[in-house]
This record gives structure tokens, sequence and C-alpha cells, in this order.
């Protein structure tokens, strides 16, 4: 394989992770209105150390804001939210700034500095903890450029790559702040049927190679199916389902049959 220089470099800086005993990410009972527009109405799930929880459901359920909650970009009403073994509810501004050293985020729009090239936006997370030198940051973010499949385009701009390339980029980025936790927003979407198979099976090599929690935000049944450990189906403010891909496969509930037969209909046509 290709990545295999750089890959001890990006081991050594992956072993961070503390066990957890518990869940790694929980909610429970979890509520979110924005006026009266109730979002979320006592929803509960949780993704173990290590595992893929997929949270499924139509445009405007909650997926977005459930990943907001858990980066403390938004407060619950109720509930309790814990992540990396910490109920977040009570925390200040300066300890949620460094639990998203420990959970991070991937935008849907790669959310890159479009004034520095590719390999300085990996770089930048690197730069900013302070712990290596000038050749070790270059090295560790061509090695996770490698990673991502996108190496070569380490002196290019973010405007001059794809939709999906820069997502490939971003997940990059992620990945050198050193997290124990990743957030994917529709990884998938917007971008061609051979990109989406490429950033899934991106993500499944993470999952596999360096054990990361992940949260997987989708529409994508296919990608669910690929990825996760657990998946929480939110529909009208419920999470109506929340078990394993075969669980959901074998569910009588009918909006999960609905959602499950429409995917086989995209996949036919
Ligand atoms: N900051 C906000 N203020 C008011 N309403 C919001 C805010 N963020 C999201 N919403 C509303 O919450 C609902 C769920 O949004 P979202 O989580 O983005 O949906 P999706 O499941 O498509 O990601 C939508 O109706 C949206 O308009
Ligand atoms: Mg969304």
């Amino acid at each position: 394989m290709s990545t295999t220089g750089a890959m001890p470099e990006i081991a050594t800086v992956m072993t961070t992770a503390s066990p957890a005993a518990g869940p790694y990410i929980e909610f429970q009972k979890v509520s979110k209105a924005f006026g009266t527009k109730v979002v979320l109405d006592e929803v509960s799930f949780f993704a173990m150390p290590a595992e893929t929880l997929c949270i499924l459901g139509r445009s405007g359920v909650g997926k977005s804001v459930s990943l907001a909650l858990i980066m403390g970009f938004l407060k619950a009403d109720s509930g309790q939210i814990t992540v990396g073994g910490e109920d977040i509810s009570g925390l200040s501004e300066s300890c949620l700034e460094r639990l998203r050293k420990r959970v991070t985020m991937v935008f849907q729009n790669g959310a890159l500095f479009d004034s520095l090239s590719v390999g300085e936006n990996v770089a930048f997370p690197l730069r900013e903890r302070g712990e290596l030198t000038e050749d070790q940051l270059l090295q560790v973010a061509d090695g996770l450029l490698q990673l991502v499949g996108v190496g070569e385009m380490r002196d290019m701009l973010p405007s001059e790559l794809s939709t999906g390339m820069k997502r490939s980029v971003a997940i990059a980025r992620a990945m050198a702040a050193q997290p124990e936790c990743i957030l994917y927003d529709e990884p998938t979407t917007m971008v061609d049927p051979m990109m989406a198979i490429l950033l899934g099976d991106l993500i499944l090599k993470l999952k596999m190679q360096l054990h990361l929690t992940s949260i997987v935000v989708t529409h994508d049944m296919r990608l669910a199916r690929k990825l996760a450990d657990r998946i929480v189906f939110l529909h009208q403010g419920k999470a109506i389902f929340f078990g394993t891909p075969h669980e959901m496969e074998q569910s009588e509930l009918p909006i999960i049959r609905e959602f499950l037969e429409l995917d086989e209909l995209k996949i036919d046509g």
C-alpha cells in the first residue's frame, strides 16, 4: 500500500483516545425546540467507543441539530448529553473548546480556509498544537492527505477541488486534530455516485484502521449499511428506531419500511 510509509507517524499521533467504560456519546431523553417548533422530543441513543452510529431521517428532522448539540454549539432544553464519557450540560465554554479538540466535525461544505493550500489546511490544527517541527508537520499532513486519497493535491487551493475532494481534505484536517471522535454531516450528499462510494470507503477505512468513534448523519441507506454499528432513525421529533442495521431491515414500523422501500427504488433506478 502506498501510504504505509506515512502510517506509523499517523498511528503514533492517534493513540490518545482514553478508554471510557460506558457509551462515548449518549443522548438521554434529549429535547430541543426553536420557539414553538419542537425538533427533538425526548430522543435517546448512544454510540460506544470505536463504534459508528448513523443518524438517519428525512430532511429537517433534527440530524444537524443533534450534531450541533454534541459539539455544544446548541444547548438542549432538557435531557442529558454525554460526550467522551462526560455530561456536557454544565460545561463552560472553555471546557467545551477542550472537548472540541477530542470530538471534531466534518462540515458539509468542508469549511476549509480558501486562501490556504490543501497541505496548509491540514497542517493548521497540527501547527496549533505546537508539538511538531515544521518538517514533521508537513510529513504528517502529507501522510493524512495520502490516507484520504488526495496526496497529489497538497499544493492546490480548495477552490481548485471538486466538492468530494474538498470533503476528503476536510476529513484529513479533522484527523489532524487527533480526535477520539469524528462527526460527519451528510458526507455523501451533493457529490457524484462514484465519489459517494469513495467517501464511504474512506470513512470505513478510518473506522477499521484507527478505531475512532464516529457519528454519521445521512439519508443514504447504502452508506448506513456500509458503516453503521447502530442506527438511530429520527421522525417527527422522535427516535422511532434505535438498533443495528440488521434489526432495522427486520423492522415492521411503517415509516422504516417506507424508507427502506424508497431506498430500494433508488438502487433500481
Ligand atoms: N438555529 C436554528 N434556529 C431555528 N431553527 C432551527 C435552527 N437550526 C435548525 N432549526 C430548525 O430545526 C429543524 C431541524 O433542522 P436540521 O437539524 O438542520 O435538519 P436535518 O435533519 O435536515 O439536518 C428544521 O426545521 C430547522 O429549520
Ligand atoms: Mg442537516
